[in-house]
């Protein structure tokens, strides 16, 4: 079954929306297998960010990814790298629709409320930067059956 990445960035968590984003994901009918609540470290945020990290917005985005905490989840479901990566919305939410999560809960470029992995490449990279093996968990979900 296919797994992404998905975390909650400093300004979710300290603007409360942790129970918002989470409870969009349930009523989804995602599965969460990994949830952790961290704060990222500058060898995280280098690791996480590798292909951004000579762009010129990297220093705000380094100081503002490691300032407070993330909550950092895996998901599991049917295409679940699309689905979730569409129910975030544009990077920009300046151009971001109404309906996804930043649409609906952010209006700057850098503080832009979550991260989720644009491929399943990057998902299986990210997962893997975040989370031990031991740390994912296998369960039935009894939800699953209704959700289809
Ligand atoms: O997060 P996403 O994959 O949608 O976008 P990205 O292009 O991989 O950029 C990673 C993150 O860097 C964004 O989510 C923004 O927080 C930040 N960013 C920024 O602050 N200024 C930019 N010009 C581009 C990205
Ligand atoms: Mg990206």
């Amino acid at each position: 079954m296919e797994k992404t990445f998905l975390m909650i960035k400093p300004d979710g968590v300290q603007r409360n929306l942790v129970g918002e984003i989470i409870g969009r994901v349930e009523k989804k009918g995602l599965k969460i297998i990994g949830l952790k609540f961290l704060q990222i470290s500058d060898k995280l945020a280098d690791k996480h960010y590798e292909e951004h990290i000579e762009k010129e917005f990297y220093s705000e985005l380094k100081s503002f990814i490691t300032s407070s905490p993330v909550v950092a989840m895996v998901l599991e479901g049917d295409n679940v790298v699309e689905v979730i990566h569409k129910m975030a919305g544009a990077t920009n939410p300046k151009n971001s629709a109404y309906g996804t999560i930043r649409g609906d809960y952010a209006i700057n470029f850098t503080k832009n409320v979550i991260h989720t992995s644009d491929s399943l490449e990057s998902a299986n990279r990210e997962i893997k930067n975040f989370f031990k093996t031991e740390e994912i968990v296998n369960y039935v979900q009894s939800s699953q059956i209704w959700n289809g």
